[in-house]
């Protein structure tokens, strides 16, 4: 049988089935204010504005999940963890950053599966980030 099966003719991105752009935008503001109310995570931030960051963060996570590459038209090839070298991410940090990404992952009240995908992958990103000990 040579027939195309409905599944096979959609390939919904899964940037697409949790909600696309709009999703992500709210995930990141989330994780942004968690952010700026952090004093410690706040101060590894290098500028004043946090809005350029969210929009990188935004960006990048659009694309990793199947959306637009707007993220690498403008920043190029991603090489995160070479972009956080100056940073030091150390475990407090690690898990700050998690701690505020659990609560906009939370606030997005997504189907369960989805949760899960979207939260494996930044708990595993995230561990690949750190690069100082203590
Ligand atoms: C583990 C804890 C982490 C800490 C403390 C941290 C901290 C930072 C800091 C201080 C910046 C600079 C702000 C800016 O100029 O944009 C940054 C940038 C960025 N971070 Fe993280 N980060 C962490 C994990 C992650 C993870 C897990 C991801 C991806 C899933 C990520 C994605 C990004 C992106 C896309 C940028 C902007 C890169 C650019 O285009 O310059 N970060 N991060």
């Amino acid at each position: 049988m040579n027939e195309i099966r409905r599944g096979e003719l959609q390939q919904q991105t899964f940037y697409e089935l949790v909600g696309g752009e709009e999703t992500f935008r709210r995930l990141v503001h989330r994780f942004y204010q968690g952010v700026a109310e952090d004093p410690e995570l706040r101060a590894m931030y290098p500028e004043e504005d946090l809005g350029p960051a969210e929009e990188r963060l935004t960006l990048f996570l659009m694309q990793y999940w199947g959306g637009p590459r707007t993220y690498s038209d403008n920043r190029g090839h991603p090489r995160l963890r070479m972009r956080h070298m100056p940073f030091a991410v150390d475990r407090a940090a690690h898990d700050a950053w998690l701690r505020h990404m659990r609560v906009a992952v939370d606030s997005l009240e997504l189907p369960a599966e989805q949760e899960r995908q979207l939260w494996d992958y930044l708990v595993y990103a995230a561990a690949s980030m750190v690069n100082t000990p203590g």
